[in-house]
């Protein structure tokens, strides 16, 4: 019997695995993280495979979306545990390539997504949703699956992916998943690994302003203005988090909202630390 999961490191060994499940007719699922696996990631292989997919893994720390301020040397890489976490869920293929087989020689092309890129994240990162969509792009031609499986933890990006998959007209169905919390309501993210034990709590209050956030919509406070202070109160008891921003907007456009009402995400991001965190949530509200 062959090793489960199988770790390959080449496209060609990629497409040759993907070729044979096929072969064997089944639909392919792919999950790309970037390691440092924890619940969140697991939910995603866990739907793909709900959906009876054979699933794919790819782990890779794409430098492309890190600029160079940011924390691509210290990003928590785990792959021992990773592997064992993706033979726990059932997977049946992790892809680990190393850079040059990423960018190969003489590399150049990049996907350039548009406007929605420059929201929220984006105006805080700039290049960083070009580095994620040409790395997705890239993984999504090796793999070619059938469906591809992202966090709602990450919800521009799901945004822009989704774009990104209608624009270039690419065979693949984008599933967006859950997210998975912490029990003490902290989104989980690969990065929380590096917050020191006294950045817990303050890591905390992005949670925490959301659900206020989200309390204050429910008793329909009309004025944006308000809701947004009321968020940054909860997170300025704790003086040493910096706010990249705090925002309401349309789910699916990303769009500011003006009048609250129908589908709304809260949406943050703040640093603890040198550590970046993001949180959301969708607050359903009656529509007007
Ligand atoms: P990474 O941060 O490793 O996340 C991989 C996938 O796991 C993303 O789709 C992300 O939204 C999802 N995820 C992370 N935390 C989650 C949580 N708490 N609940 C649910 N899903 C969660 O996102 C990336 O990597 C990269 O940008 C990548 C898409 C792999 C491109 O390099």
């Amino acid at each position: 019997m062959c090793e489960s999961p199988l770790i390959v490191k080449t496209v060609r060994d990629v497409r040759e695995c993907v070729a044979k499940a096929r072969a064997d007719g089944r639909s392919v699922g792919l999950v790309p993280t970037m390691g440092a696996l924890h619940a969140g990631h697991v939910s995603l292989i866990e739907a793909s495979k709900q959906d009876g997919c054979y699933t794919v893994v790819s782990i890779y720390v794409n430098p492309t979306q890190f600029a160079p301020t940011e924390d691509l040397a210290t990003y928590p890489r785990t792959l021992e545990e990773d592997v064992q976490k993706c033979r726990a869920a059932g997977v049946e293929l992790i892809f680990a390539p190393d850079n040059s087989e990423m960018y190969p020689p003489g590399d150049q092309t990049r996907v350039c997504p548009g406007p929605l890129a420059d929201k929220l994240c984006g105006a805080f990162r700039p290049g960083h949703f070009e580095g994620v969509c040409t790395v997705v792009a890239k993984l999504l031609q090796i793999v070619q699956p059938d469906t591809a499986y992202f966090g709602q933890k990450d919800a521009q990006q799901a945004v822009i992916i989704r774009r990104m998959v209608e624009d270039l007209r690419m065979p693949v169905w984008i599933e967006v998943c859950s997210l998975v919390r912490d029990a003490d309501g902290l989104a989980l993210s690969s990065r929380n690994a590096r917050l020191r034990p006294e950045d817990r709590a303050r890591a905390l209050s992005l949670y925490q302003a959301l659900c206020a956030g989200r309390k204050l919509l429910a008793t329909g406070e009309p004025s944006m203005g308000r809701v947004i202070a009321a968020m940054r109160a909860v997170i300025a008891a704790h003086p040493e988090v910096r706010v990249d921003y705090l925002s309401l907007v349309d789910p699916e456009t990303l769009e500011d909202v003006q009048k609250p009402h129908g589908r709304v995400m809260i949406a943050g991001a703040i640093r603890v630390g040198d550590v970046r965190l993001i949180d959301n949530m969708i607050v359903d509200l009656p529509v007007k």
